[in-house]
């Protein structure tokens, strides 16, 4: 196939595949994504980082050679890099190195060495040399630094900062599911690149917020985040405007959030809505945002995305044989995986319900979210259908969640 690469910087290229029907990742949805690799070419060195998930290598072989092409030289790969082992970064990596060099130097941490072996069983004839932060890799004009960066997201995680460029080439961390023709975080609407980065921190990187905030602070004390001139991460667009990326990230690791609630329900007869709706009125007449979500239409990766930035949740579910109506289980065991225990201020959450008699939902439902990192700090059982007075008792529920988390 024939397939242009994208010159970033001078020297330095996007080499990576396009994934335009994409639909899910991490069991998460996404409108497509990309498996992003750079071409890095030194004066001694031509460097390759990163590699593509199974049946896109045709992808990158169109765009390495005209990588090349452009720079008007010989095709010549000297060193692999490979910052994390997933194999959306991997699978062809052994080909790739057959195909262009087999006596090429790679670099990879540890871990990342190690899981290479235990996923493709084809790697234990190489050589691969394992690096860590502080060392450091001269290409020719040109230097790699390593940067190690353990559970954003995986235990072998690791970043490449090209010195003299100041890119950082985060793999995972700073990505985005975006398929676009266009690389850079300015060639579409932020706001749209902003809501696909959050959607993919919350669902993947929330777990990793602890070691993210000592990974900013380390970037911070020795002096790359004030030379960092890019991010180029594994997926979607390049942040030529890194301080964007760097803020929200510090924002989410530490729990900064807005003053919104996200308001979670399901519903067998439509009691629980009715509290849904009463809850969200008493939050609007309070002048706080309310984002709400129907767990029998919505996905539970758009409700993790929303409770990110949000102060508060309140969460909503019939009981049903004494537990919470089922389909609320799926959206439990999320929280659960994603769990905001890790970031620095606890959110608060409302727990409501109807019943018809002995209830049971609230119960369970307050046990999960305690140990999801949540603060419950109010309940609500109606019997059955609610009445007024119970509609006005959720209307003012809501209107005091509102006022706890108001600045
Ligand atoms: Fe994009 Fe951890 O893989």
């Amino acid at each position: 196939m024939k397939a242009k690469a994208t010159k970033i910087v001078n020297g330095v290229y996007w080499v990576g595949a396009l994934h335009w029907n994409g639909r899910t990742f991490h069991g998460y949805s996404i409108p497509g994504t990309t498996y992003n690799v750079y071409l890095v070419f030194g004066k001694d060195k031509n460097v390759l980082i990163d590699n593509v998930y199974g049946g896109f290598v045709n992808q990158l072989d169109a765009r390495i050679e005209d990588a090349f092409a452009q720079e008007g030289k010989e095709v010549k790969i000297d060193v692999f890099v490979q910052n994390h082992s997933e194999m959306d970064h991997s699978t062809h990596l052994r080909e790739t190195i057959e195909k262009y060099n087999p006596e090429a130097e790679i670099y990879a941490s540890p871990n990342c060495a190690k899981f290479l072996e235990q996923q493709f069983h084809n790697f234990s004839d190489l050589e691969i040399n394992t690096v860590q932060t502080g060392d450091e890799l001269d290409i020719g004009g040109r230097t790699l630094a390593f940067v190690s960066a353990p559970m954003l997201h995986w235990p072998d995680s690791m970043f490449t900062f090209l010195v003299e460029d100041g890119i950082l080439f985060s793999n995972d961390a700073f990505g985005q599911h975006i398929c676009r023709p266009y690389r850079f975080d300015e060639d579409y609407p932020i706001d749209i690149v902003k809501r696909e980065a959050q959607k993919y921190y919350a669902n993947l990187v929330t777990l990793g917020s602890p070691m993210l905030r000592m990974k900013l602070d380390e970037l911070t004390k020795n002096g790359i985040v004030e030379q960092i001139k890019m991010i180029a991460p594994c997926h979607g667009q390049i942040w030529k405007n890194p301080e964007i990326i760097i803020d929200l990230y510090a924002k989410w690791g530490s729990g900064v959030c807005k003053d919104k609630i996200t308001v979670i329900y399901d519903t067998m007869h439509h009691s629980t809505e009715k509290l849904a709706y009463q809850i969200a009125e008493g939050i609007i007449s309070e002048g706080v945002d309310v984002v709400m979500y129907f767990m029998q239409d919505d996905g539970p990766d758009d409700v993790i995305t929303d409770i990110l930035d949000s102060k508060a949740i309140a969460l909503g579910a019939p009981t049903m044989m004494n537990k919470p109506f089922p389909r609320i289980g799926n959206m439990m065991y999320w929280l659960d995986c994603v769990n905001f225990k890790g970031t620095t201020s606890e959110k608060n959450a409302l727990i409501f319900s109807s019943k018809g008699w002995g209830g049971g939902a609230i119960g369970k439902l307050q046990v999960d979210l305690e140990s999801a990192g949540f603060n419950v700090t109010d309940t609500l059982d109606a019997l059955f259908v609610p009445d007024e007075d119970v509609l006005e008792e959720a209307f003012n529920k809501g209107a005091e969640l509102a006022r706890s988390i108001k600045e």
